[in-house]
């Protein structure tokens, strides 16, 4: 059978750092409540020449330089944002443009902070069902163009950034010891829209809009929904937690993260963090992760990793791959 298997990975972050004791003059908080409540220590802001699109293009050229690839190798490049660099068309698109690719197509995938989970698991279908070969898979946000930096509740979590991978067809046994990825589970439930999401959008008020959330509410759901979609990867794969390698999980809260690899019984030495360093980034937040892992020598060749999101809509799923 077919796999797709990872080639390559990059990363891009802006150039600006933003510490916790950076917002102690804007707003009502403090880097003791940060860091006890999410984890985080710091993110990166883009300025105003830094985009979802030119983070993207940046994560993807070191994508292809890891992989001993140019754009002329890619069939199919999947943006995950929910910050695009325009309404339409898609950043996507501008991406293939700006990588000088003017074959093969380009989309953009909006799951929000589950972006780059759903795809990577679409990414897969198309190469397994032969409609591409080499698979660009971006995940791209500049969610400081959406914050209201007067609310607290909000503005301190999130971070920009970008992160890619290249996916390439390989044949396999259709065993878990083959290379690629293995097993995919998505869900999404609307009944959540309101808990998560942003207050403008071309339909409606023709505005942007700004990130609203109620946190605790997202919090209480998280933990079931990011368990309960692993536990059906595990199951769709026949393996356990022991079977692990790396638990890569969205870096929205450490707490999260925690509760998560406790009652999956994920030894703690086996899960990536990186929420310290870039907060939430959305759909670039898993690609980041593993970029940072990667690069620390932690993820290697052959090593069954599984990355795991969860975000507005409410959207989340997992996908296990070995490396
Ligand atoms: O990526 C998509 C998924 N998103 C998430 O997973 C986020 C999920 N939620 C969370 O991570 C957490 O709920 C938060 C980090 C957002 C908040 O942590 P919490 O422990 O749930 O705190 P809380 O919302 O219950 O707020 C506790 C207190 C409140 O004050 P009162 O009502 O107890 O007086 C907040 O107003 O902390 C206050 N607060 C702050 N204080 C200082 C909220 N934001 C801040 C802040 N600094 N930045």
């Amino acid at each position: 059978m077919i796999r797709s298997v990872v080639r390559g990975n990059g990363a891009a972050l802006p150039r600006r750092i933003m510490k916790n004791a950076d917002f102690e003059g804007m707003v009502e908080t403090s880097d003791e409540w940060i860091v006890q409540r999410t984890g985080i220590r710091q993110r990166h802001v883009a300025a105003d020449d830094e985009t979802t699109a030119s983070l993207g293009e940046a994560a993807a050229r070191a994508a292809l330089d890891s992989a001993g690839m140019t754009s002329a190798d890619i069939d199919l490049i999947i943006l995950a944002t929910s910050t695009p660099n325009n309404t339409f068309p898609a950043t996507a698109v501008e991406i293939q443009n700006q990588l000088g690719m003017h074959h093969g197509f380009a989309f953009d995938m909006q799951a929000v902070c589950s972006g780059f989970v759903y795809a990577v698991a679409t990414a897969d279908l198309y190469i397994r069902g032969g409609l591409a070969k080499r698979v660009l898979v971006i995940g791209s946000e500049t969610f400081s163009r959406i914050l209201d930096w007067n609310d607290r509740s909000t503005c301190v979590l999130f971070g920009d950034g970008a992160g890619a991978l290249v996916l390439e067809a390989e044949g396999g046994a259709g065993a878990i010891t083959d290379r690629g990825v293995l097993a995919a589970s998505l869900r999404s439930d609307g009944v959540h829209k309101d808990k998560l999401f942003v207050d403008g959008g071309p339909s409606t008020t023709g505005t942007v809009g700004h990130l609203r959330m109620e946190g605790r509410e997202v919090f209480k759901h998280a933990v079931g929904m990011i368990t309960d979609v692993i536990e059906a990867t595990f199951g769709e794969a026949g393996i356990t937690a022991e079977d692990l390698d790396w638990f890569v999980p969205h870096q929205a809260n450490k707490r999260i993260i925690d509760a998560s690899a406790k009652k999956l019984g994920i030894a703690e030495q086996k899960v990536v963090v990186t929420v310290d360093l870039h907060g939430n980034t959305s759909a670039a937040s898993v690609p980041l992760a593993l970029s940072v892992a990667v690069a620390d020598g932690r993820i290697k060749k052959g090593d069954l990793v599984l990355l795991e999101a969860m975000g507005g809509g409410f959207t989340w799923g997992a996908v296990l791959l070995r490396w």
